[in-house]
């Protein structure tokens, strides 16, 4: 005979209830999260007093998010960066960088299969109103010596601001490579200048931004995952220090030491002679700082 407990009237004893079916919860990590996911999702239908209509449109909107999801298209991904949760995923899981570089979301653009790249080989040889760009600089470990070996994993949007995978009519990798850092720990990469570009809105999340007069744009950037043996791998980007989302950017992913100076050469010079362009092109500079393994 199951114990007959009392019936329970109040929010606030369905709350007491609920959190006590999930007591006994073996795990005890899905424990704390079980029970703080209750406790914070009753905290917020009370404090909103959340209608029937309302319950009802989250479901949809949830469900449609679910629909849109499939192996070129994570709308919760998007959902979970719009909302800012994943930049807090990143910040908690980041915290003791001792100089390393800092890390930034992974977005839902990046393709297993990039092609391997020499040093200076050119991403974007179908773009061809971008403006050439030179991306230098070095691996280097927590003091400052260099890791040779290791691999850049790179992606970005060509200058219509627009990633490979959003054409629907074609299936090909442009826009991407995986580089490897010489003895020096120096790496060479050719594209174009990164443009600013909007996220994905012809979904529930785009009608979330406009519904709350939030725009879409994302700052100019280039993504990379840095990684090499022995070393905790960073996933992260480099921002152009022109851009005019950097302050706004949609899901929230800006930070200051990842922000880089795009110089720009319009006369033959050093640089032009060095990576064989003709001006104008523009060159930029950062040096990966990885951590290695273990290290606390
Ligand atoms: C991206 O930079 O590719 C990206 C990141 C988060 C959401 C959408 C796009
Ligand atoms: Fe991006």
């Amino acid at each position: 005979m199951p114990t007959s407990i009392a019936r329970r009237t109040t929010e606030d004893d369905i709350t007491t209830e609920v959190l006590r079916r999930f007591e006994a919860t073996a795990d005890p990590r899905l424990r704390e999260i079980m029970l703080a996911l209750v406790r914070h999702l009753h905290d917020f239908v009370k404090a909103v007093n959340l209608t029937e209509d309302e319950w009802l449109a989250a479901i949809r909107f949830l469900s449609e998010t679910g629909r849109l999801c499939d192996d070129k298209r994570q709308e919760f991904i998007l959902l979970s960066d719009t909302l800012g949760v994943s930049m807090v995923v990143d910040l908690i899981n980041h915290r003791e960088l001792e100089g390393a570089t800092e890390s930034t979301v992974f977005g839902p653009f990046h393709r297993e299969g990039a092609p391997e790249m020499p040093t200076g080989g050119n991403i974007a040889p179908r773009d061809a109103d971008g403006v050439p760009t030179i991306i230098t600089g070095r691996v280097l470990d927590l003091n400052a010596h260099p890791i040779g070996g290791a691999a850049l994993d790179v992606w970005q949007v060509d200058s219509s601001g627009l990633y490979d995978s959003q054409y629907a009519d074609s299936d090909q990798l442009h826009m991407r490579g995986v580089f490897h850092t010489d003895g020096d720990g120096r790496y060479t990469i050719r594209t174009v200048r990164p443009v600013y570009y909007a996220i994905p809105s012809d979904g529930p999340v785009g009608r979330m931004l406009r519904a709350t007069n939030r725009h879409a744009w994302r700052p100019a950037h280039v993504h990379f995952v840095v990684s090499a043996d022995g070393y905790e791998p960073v996933t992260t980007h480099i921002f152009d220090d022109a851009d005019p989302y950097l302050d706004s950017d949609a899901v929230f992913a800006v930070k200051d030491s990842l922000i880089c100076h795009f110089v720009r050469h319009d006369e033959s010079d050093d640089a032009s002679r060095q990576f064989a362009l003709d001006p104008p092109f523009y060159t930029v500079e950062f040096d990966f700082v990885l951590k290695k393994v273990g290290l606390t």
